[in-house]
């Protein structure tokens, strides 16, 4: 399929992903996440920023309904998720969670295969498929046949992304996904992300810590603090923002870059 057809009409332009005013408790009581708005339009990449224990892997399993919002309303495509048939709505929402979630007695190649095999798909189309997808994330041909435990870290992260993008999904979900990688390969990977975000068109919600990362890569940024939206910025809003929150990561950003560790 060419990139010219999958963009979006104007007309299909609403939001692909809306949290509105979603707030999630623990049954015991504990809140999670209070009055969350937030959207994503079609083909747009919303980074999720916060520190750890902000919020954003639960915001995450709001959209793709591993869990359920206690008050308020999550909806993909226009659809509120308890609408949707699960498997769907997951066939439909590309995951790469932040800890890989890769099957330990599957080959990379299987891993990669996973929704296409489900999906049906001929083994023929399959195997150029995860040939094709282990290339764009830059892992070797030879690695296919090996166990999950046979690659490093950052190996391991990139046989996720690949396992996300298989059966090419319209929505994608990516927990840190390129945190393992030491900053030269990550500055790789993100240029490619980028390529592949303007080619694809996709619908991403991404969550990072690092702001260097949601710089380059979102095209808004949402804030995330004790389960509250604090902020939502362009990048180039974020750079001029005055509020705490956002001036202390700018703060912590220049310091790092400073003495070079950023
Ligand atoms: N099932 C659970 N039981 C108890 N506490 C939970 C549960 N799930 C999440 N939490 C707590 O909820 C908060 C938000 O968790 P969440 O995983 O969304 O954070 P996060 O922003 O993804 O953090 P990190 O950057 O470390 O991945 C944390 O304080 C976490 O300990
Ligand atoms: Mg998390």
């Amino acid at each position: 399929m060419s990139a010219a057809s999958r963009r979006p009409s104007p007309s299909a332009s609403d939001a692909v992903i809306s949290l509105r005013n979603v707030s999630y408790r623990l049954p015991g009581g504990r809140v999670l996440l209070e009055g969350l708005t937030l959207e994503a339009a079609r083909g747009e990449t919303l980074v999720l920023l916060g520190r750890s224990g902000s919020g954003k892997t639960t915001t995450m399993r709001l959209v793709n309904r591993l869990l359920e919002p206690s008050a308020g309303e999550v909806l993909v495509e226009g659809r509120a998720t308890p609408e949707w048939d699960a498997i769907q709505l997951r066939r439909h929402i590309g995951y790469v969670i932040q800890e890989t979630g890769l099957f330990p007695h599957f080959t990379i190649e299987r891993n990669i295969a996973l929704v296409p095999s489900l999906e049906g798909w001929p083994p023929e189309r399959i195997r150029e498929r995860v040939a094709e997808l282990m290339e764009l994330v830059g892992l070797p041909a030879e690695m296919a046949s090996r166990y999950p435990r046979q690659l490093s870290g950052g190996q391991r992260q990139r046989v996720g992304v690949a396992r996300a993008l298989a059966a090419d999904p319209p929505i994608l979900l990516m927990d840190e996904p390129f945190g393992a990688l030491d900053p030269i390969t990550r500055a790789d990977i993100q240029r490619e992300f980028r390529a592949l975000q303007k080619r694809l068109a996709k619908t991403i919600l991404f969550v990072t810590h690092d702001l260097r990362e949601a710089l380059v890569l979102g095209d808004r940024i949402a804030l995330l603090e004790g389960g509250r939206l604090m902020g939502l910025y362009t990048p180039a809003e974020f750079q001029r923002a005055d509020e705490p929150l956002a001036a202390a990561y700018l703060a912590a950003f220049r310091a790092g870059d400073a003495t070079g560790a950023g």
